[in-house]
Protein backbone atom coordinates (compact mmCIF):
# COMPACT_ATOMS: atom_id res chain seq x y z
CA UNK A 1 0.00 0.00 0.00
CA UNK A 2 0.87 3.46 -0.77
CA UNK A 3 1.94 5.39 2.49
CA UNK A 4 -0.17 8.14 3.25
CA UNK A 5 2.82 9.99 3.81
CA UNK A 6 6.53 9.69 2.26
CA UNK A 7 9.61 11.36 3.15
CA UNK A 8 12.82 10.28 1.58
CA UNK A 9 16.43 11.98 1.80
CA UNK A 10 15.24 15.14 3.84
CA UNK A 11 17.58 17.99 4.64
CA UNK A 12 16.99 21.43 6.14
CA UNK A 13 18.98 23.89 6.51
CA UNK A 14 17.50 27.57 7.69
CA UNK A 15 18.69 30.87 6.12
CA UNK A 16 20.94 31.39 9.49
CA UNK A 17 23.07 28.05 8.30
CA UNK A 18 21.40 26.03 10.84
CA UNK A 19 20.93 22.62 9.61
CA UNK A 20 17.58 21.43 11.00
CA UNK A 21 16.86 18.32 9.87
CA UNK A 22 19.33 15.37 8.62
CA UNK A 23 18.51 12.71 5.88
CA UNK A 24 15.08 12.14 7.48
CA UNK A 25 13.47 9.08 5.81
CA UNK A 26 9.80 8.32 7.01
CA UNK A 27 6.53 6.62 5.65
CA UNK A 28 3.27 7.01 7.32
CA UNK A 29 0.38 4.52 6.69
CA UNK A 30 -3.09 5.30 6.11
CA UNK A 31 -5.51 5.84 9.28
CA UNK A 32 -2.28 5.10 11.69
CA UNK A 33 -1.91 7.14 14.81
CA UNK A 34 2.06 8.90 14.41
CA UNK A 35 3.59 10.29 16.97
CA UNK A 36 6.69 12.29 16.44
CA UNK A 37 8.13 12.31 19.63
CA UNK A 38 11.88 14.28 20.58
CA UNK A 39 12.86 17.29 23.14
CA UNK A 40 12.73 21.03 22.13
CA UNK A 41 14.55 22.02 19.05
CA UNK A 42 14.57 18.42 17.86
CA UNK A 43 13.22 19.71 14.41
CA UNK A 44 9.57 18.72 14.84
CA UNK A 45 7.83 21.40 13.68
CA UNK A 46 10.06 22.20 11.10
CA UNK A 47 9.51 18.26 9.73
CA UNK A 48 5.60 19.34 9.96
CA UNK A 49 6.09 22.54 8.74
CA UNK A 50 7.96 21.45 5.89
CA UNK A 51 5.46 18.18 4.48
CA UNK A 52 2.55 21.35 5.25
CA UNK A 53 4.18 23.01 2.55
CA UNK A 54 4.83 26.34 4.97
CA UNK A 55 8.56 25.89 5.37
CA UNK A 56 10.74 25.02 2.07
CA UNK A 57 12.77 21.88 2.19
CA UNK A 58 16.47 21.94 1.07
CA UNK A 59 16.72 18.51 -0.27
CA UNK A 60 15.04 15.72 -0.91
CA UNK A 61 11.50 14.22 -1.77
CA UNK A 62 7.55 14.74 0.33
CA UNK A 63 4.85 13.52 -0.83
CA UNK A 64 1.43 14.10 0.96
CA UNK A 65 -1.89 11.90 -0.27
CA UNK A 66 0.41 10.32 -2.97
CA UNK A 67 0.84 14.03 -4.28
CA UNK A 68 5.08 15.94 -4.57
CA UNK A 69 4.28 18.56 -1.91
CA UNK A 70 5.92 21.51 -4.55
CA UNK A 71 4.86 20.22 -7.75
CA UNK A 72 1.21 19.27 -7.14
CA UNK A 73 1.10 21.74 -4.35
CA UNK A 74 -2.64 22.43 -4.11
CA UNK A 75 -3.62 18.80 -4.07
CA UNK A 76 -1.21 18.34 -0.99
CA UNK A 77 -1.83 20.58 0.69
CA UNK A 78 -5.83 20.40 0.25
CA UNK A 79 -5.68 17.11 2.00
CA UNK A 80 -4.29 17.79 4.84
CA UNK A 81 -5.31 19.76 8.06
CA UNK A 82 -2.63 21.34 10.14
CA UNK A 83 -2.88 22.50 13.82
CA UNK A 84 0.18 24.71 14.59
CA UNK A 85 1.88 24.73 17.72
CA UNK A 86 1.37 28.48 17.86
CA UNK A 87 -2.46 30.22 18.45
CA UNK A 88 -3.11 33.04 15.93
CA UNK A 89 -6.26 33.89 17.00
CA UNK A 90 -6.47 37.61 17.84
CA UNK A 91 -9.26 38.28 15.32
CA UNK A 92 -12.40 40.09 15.19
CA UNK A 93 -14.33 37.58 13.26
CA UNK A 94 -16.46 35.60 14.88
CA UNK A 95 -15.86 31.58 14.96
CA UNK A 96 -18.60 30.04 12.25
CA UNK A 97 -17.05 33.20 10.03
CA UNK A 98 -13.65 32.15 10.62
CA UNK A 99 -14.19 28.52 10.56
CA UNK A 100 -15.73 28.57 6.89
CA UNK A 101 -13.55 30.83 5.78
CA UNK A 102 -11.17 28.69 6.32
CA UNK A 103 -13.15 25.93 3.84
CA UNK A 104 -13.24 28.22 1.24
CA UNK A 105 -9.58 29.18 1.11
CA UNK A 106 -8.47 24.98 0.31
CA UNK A 107 -11.46 25.43 -2.78
CA UNK A 108 -14.00 23.55 -1.17
CA UNK A 109 -17.96 24.47 -1.39
CA UNK A 110 -19.52 25.68 1.51
CA UNK A 111 -20.65 22.85 3.65
CA UNK A 112 -22.55 24.42 7.04
CA UNK A 113 -23.93 21.16 8.21
CA UNK A 114 -19.70 19.78 8.11
CA UNK A 115 -18.80 23.34 9.68
CA UNK A 116 -21.88 22.68 12.44
CA UNK A 117 -20.78 19.20 13.12
CA UNK A 118 -17.11 20.26 13.42
CA UNK A 119 -18.33 22.76 15.88
CA UNK A 120 -20.57 20.77 17.96
CA UNK A 121 -17.66 17.67 18.07
CA UNK A 122 -15.78 19.85 19.63
CA UNK A 123 -17.91 22.44 21.85
CA UNK A 124 -17.61 25.20 20.16
CA UNK A 125 -21.49 25.44 18.85
CA UNK A 126 -22.79 27.92 21.34
CA UNK A 127 -19.55 30.18 20.65
CA UNK A 128 -20.60 30.24 17.03
CA UNK A 129 -21.71 33.65 17.10
CA UNK A 130 -18.57 34.94 19.73
CA UNK A 131 -15.53 36.96 18.20
CA UNK A 132 -12.77 35.03 18.30
CA UNK A 133 -10.71 37.15 20.87
CA UNK A 134 -13.01 37.11 23.22
CA UNK A 135 -12.67 33.58 23.92
CA UNK A 136 -10.62 31.65 26.63
CA UNK A 137 -7.38 29.85 25.70
CA UNK A 138 -8.78 26.52 25.81
CA UNK A 139 -11.38 28.03 23.44
CA UNK A 140 -8.92 29.05 20.99
CA UNK A 141 -7.46 25.97 20.69
CA UNK A 142 -10.79 23.73 19.94
CA UNK A 143 -10.86 26.58 17.27
CA UNK A 144 -7.74 26.03 15.72
CA UNK A 145 -8.78 22.06 15.33
CA UNK A 146 -11.82 23.30 13.93
CA UNK A 147 -10.51 25.39 10.95
CA UNK A 148 -7.67 22.18 10.47
CA UNK A 149 -10.99 20.03 9.92
CA UNK A 150 -12.88 22.67 8.09
CA UNK A 151 -12.49 21.06 4.67
CA UNK A 152 -12.67 17.48 5.46
CA UNK A 153 -8.45 16.78 5.12
CA UNK A 154 -7.83 13.06 5.05
CA UNK A 155 -4.34 13.76 7.28
CA UNK A 156 -4.38 16.06 10.23
CA UNK A 157 -1.07 17.33 11.89
CA UNK A 158 -1.32 18.48 15.43
CA UNK A 159 1.57 20.08 16.57
CA UNK A 160 2.21 19.86 20.42
CA UNK A 161 -1.91 19.87 20.78
CA UNK A 162 -1.72 19.71 24.26
CA UNK A 163 1.17 21.96 25.59
CA UNK A 164 -0.05 24.00 28.23
CA UNK A 165 -3.31 22.95 27.95
CA UNK A 166 -5.92 21.35 30.65
CA UNK A 167 -6.91 18.17 31.86
CA UNK A 168 -10.42 18.13 29.89
CA UNK A 169 -8.82 19.27 27.27
CA UNK A 170 -6.15 17.43 26.55
CA UNK A 171 -9.36 14.50 27.40
CA UNK A 172 -11.47 15.83 24.97
CA UNK A 173 -8.49 16.23 21.96
CA UNK A 174 -6.97 12.66 22.35
CA UNK A 175 -11.29 11.56 22.42
CA UNK A 176 -11.70 13.52 19.37
CA UNK A 177 -8.30 12.08 17.38
CA UNK A 178 -9.24 8.67 17.84
CA UNK A 179 -12.87 9.17 16.27
CA UNK A 180 -11.12 11.05 13.84
CA UNK A 181 -8.58 7.97 13.20
CA UNK A 182 -11.94 5.41 13.31
CA UNK A 183 -12.92 8.06 10.12
CA UNK A 184 -10.04 6.89 8.63
CA UNK A 185 -8.13 10.03 8.91
CA UNK A 186 -4.30 9.91 9.35
CA UNK A 187 -3.14 11.70 12.68
CA UNK A 188 0.39 12.80 13.14
CA UNK A 189 0.96 14.54 16.24
CA UNK A 190 4.32 15.71 17.83
CA UNK A 191 4.67 16.07 21.69
CA UNK A 192 7.72 15.98 23.96
CA UNK A 193 5.24 14.70 26.63
CA UNK A 194 5.26 11.06 26.33
CA UNK A 195 2.30 9.82 27.97
CA UNK A 196 0.55 11.72 25.20
CA UNK A 197 2.89 9.33 22.79
CA UNK A 198 2.17 6.63 25.00
CA UNK A 199 -1.78 7.31 25.58
CA UNK A 200 -2.27 7.81 21.62
CA UNK A 201 0.24 6.66 19.27
CA UNK A 202 -0.07 3.27 17.02
CA UNK A 203 3.68 4.07 16.07
CA UNK A 204 6.49 6.22 17.39
CA UNK A 205 9.25 7.95 15.94
CA UNK A 206 11.66 9.46 17.91
CA UNK A 207 13.91 12.78 16.78
CA UNK A 208 16.62 13.73 18.22
CA UNK A 209 18.81 16.68 16.80
CA UNK A 210 17.16 17.06 13.57
CA UNK A 211 17.60 13.20 13.35
CA UNK A 212 15.65 10.46 13.21
CA UNK A 213 16.75 7.87 15.41
CA UNK A 214 13.80 5.13 15.61
CA UNK A 215 10.67 4.20 14.60
CA UNK A 216 8.41 1.64 15.55
CA UNK A 217 5.16 0.05 16.18
CA UNK A 218 4.61 1.61 20.42
CA UNK A 219 3.88 -1.94 21.74
CA UNK A 220 7.35 -3.31 20.37
CA UNK A 221 9.32 -0.39 21.20
CA UNK A 222 8.02 -1.00 24.75
CA UNK A 223 8.69 -4.57 25.08
CA UNK A 224 11.98 -4.74 23.20
CA UNK A 225 13.46 -1.70 25.23
CA UNK A 226 11.52 -2.09 28.03
CA UNK A 227 12.43 -3.34 31.07
CA UNK A 228 10.47 -5.40 33.67
CA UNK A 229 10.45 -5.44 37.32
CA UNK A 230 9.89 -8.05 39.79
CA UNK A 231 9.53 -7.47 43.58
CA UNK A 232 9.04 -9.75 46.13
CA UNK A 233 8.14 -9.05 49.37
CA UNK A 234 10.03 -11.17 52.34
CA UNK A 235 8.42 -12.62 55.26
CA UNK A 236 11.36 -12.00 56.82
CA UNK A 237 14.59 -9.64 56.22
CA UNK A 238 17.54 -10.65 54.39
CA UNK A 239 21.00 -9.57 55.95
CA UNK A 240 22.37 -9.71 52.27
CA UNK A 241 21.56 -11.49 49.17
CA UNK A 242 22.66 -14.97 48.97
CA UNK A 243 25.06 -16.34 47.11
CA UNK A 244 22.75 -18.46 45.00
CA UNK A 245 21.64 -15.13 44.04
CA UNK A 246 24.16 -13.03 43.06
CA UNK A 247 24.55 -14.30 40.07
CA UNK A 248 21.02 -13.04 38.65
CA UNK A 249 20.20 -9.44 38.46
CA UNK A 250 18.43 -9.14 41.86
CA UNK A 251 18.85 -6.77 44.02
CA UNK A 252 18.09 -6.27 48.24
CA UNK A 253 16.48 -3.19 49.61
CA UNK A 254 18.01 -1.51 52.34
CA UNK A 255 15.84 -2.89 54.89
CA UNK A 256 16.18 -5.86 53.63
CA UNK A 257 12.53 -7.28 53.53
CA UNK A 258 12.71 -6.62 49.47
CA UNK A 259 13.92 -8.31 46.43
CA UNK A 260 14.07 -6.54 43.43
CA UNK A 261 14.80 -8.40 40.31
CA UNK A 262 14.94 -6.72 36.92
CA UNK A 263 14.77 -8.68 33.88
CA UNK A 264 14.29 -7.59 29.72
CA UNK A 265 10.33 -7.41 28.87
CA UNK A 266 10.87 -10.20 26.18
CA UNK A 267 13.19 -13.32 28.05
CA UNK A 268 10.76 -13.02 30.98
CA UNK A 269 9.86 -16.72 32.13
CA UNK A 270 12.87 -18.67 32.30
CA UNK A 271 14.13 -15.98 34.79
CA UNK A 272 11.67 -15.93 37.00
CA UNK A 273 11.41 -19.14 37.25
CA UNK A 274 14.42 -19.66 38.22
CA UNK A 275 14.58 -17.31 40.52
CA UNK A 276 11.61 -18.52 42.14
CA UNK A 277 13.04 -21.93 42.57
CA UNK A 278 16.23 -20.62 44.01
CA UNK A 279 14.27 -18.79 46.70
CA UNK A 280 12.36 -21.79 47.15
CA UNK A 281 15.43 -24.25 47.45
CA UNK A 282 16.53 -21.69 50.48
CA UNK A 283 13.65 -21.86 51.76
CA UNK A 284 13.02 -17.83 51.92
CA UNK A 285 9.53 -16.82 51.86
CA UNK A 286 7.75 -14.42 50.81
CA UNK A 287 4.09 -12.68 51.23
CA UNK A 288 3.83 -10.57 48.09
CA UNK A 289 4.82 -10.71 44.69
CA UNK A 290 4.53 -7.51 42.07
CA UNK A 291 5.56 -6.39 38.96
CA UNK A 292 5.99 -3.35 36.75
CA UNK A 293 6.82 -2.63 33.75
CA UNK A 294 9.33 0.62 32.50
CA UNK A 295 6.80 3.34 30.88
CA UNK A 296 7.78 4.88 27.90
CA UNK A 297 9.23 7.70 29.50
CA UNK A 298 11.99 5.54 31.00
CA UNK A 299 12.64 4.04 27.63
CA UNK A 300 12.39 7.51 25.99
CA UNK A 301 15.06 9.18 28.55
CA UNK A 302 17.35 5.81 27.85
CA UNK A 303 17.02 6.60 24.15
CA UNK A 304 17.89 10.45 24.26
CA UNK A 305 20.62 10.27 26.17
CA UNK A 306 22.40 7.27 24.76
N1 LIG B 1 13.20 30.07 11.07
C1 LIG B 1 14.27 29.50 11.64
N2 LIG B 1 15.51 29.94 11.39
C2 LIG B 1 16.60 29.37 11.95
N3 LIG B 1 16.54 28.31 12.81
C3 LIG B 1 15.32 27.84 13.10
C4 LIG B 1 14.13 28.39 12.54
N4 LIG B 1 13.07 27.70 13.03
C5 LIG B 1 13.58 26.77 13.85
N5 LIG B 1 14.92 26.84 13.90
C6 LIG B 1 15.85 25.96 14.66
O1 LIG B 1 15.72 24.66 14.16
C7 LIG B 1 15.76 23.71 15.22
C8 LIG B 1 14.50 22.88 15.22
O2 LIG B 1 13.40 23.69 15.58
P1 LIG B 1 11.92 23.15 15.64
O3 LIG B 1 11.64 22.44 14.36
O4 LIG B 1 11.03 24.26 16.01
O5 LIG B 1 12.04 22.09 16.82
P2 LIG B 1 10.89 21.42 17.73
O6 LIG B 1 9.57 21.70 17.09
O7 LIG B 1 11.25 19.98 17.77
O8 LIG B 1 11.02 22.05 19.08
C9 LIG B 1 15.96 24.52 16.49
O9 LIG B 1 17.32 24.53 16.79
C10 LIG B 1 15.46 25.88 16.12
O10 LIG B 1 16.10 26.88 16.87
MG1 LIG C 1 7.89 22.61 17.83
Amino acid sequence: MQPDILVKNLYKVYEDGHQALKNINLEIHKGEIFALLGPNGAGKTTLISIICGIVNLTEGKVEAAGHDIIRDYRKARASIGLVPQELHTDSFENVWAAVSFTRGLFGKAPNPAHIEKVLKDLSLWDKRNNRIMSLSGGMKRRLMIAKALSHEPDILFLDEPTAGVDVELRRDMWEMVRQLRENGVTIILTTHYIEEAEEMADRIGVIRQGEIILVENKETLMSKLGKKELRLHLQQPLESLPGELTLEPVELSEDGYELIYTFDSQQEQAGVARLLRTLGDLGIEYRDLRTRESSLEEIFVGLVHE
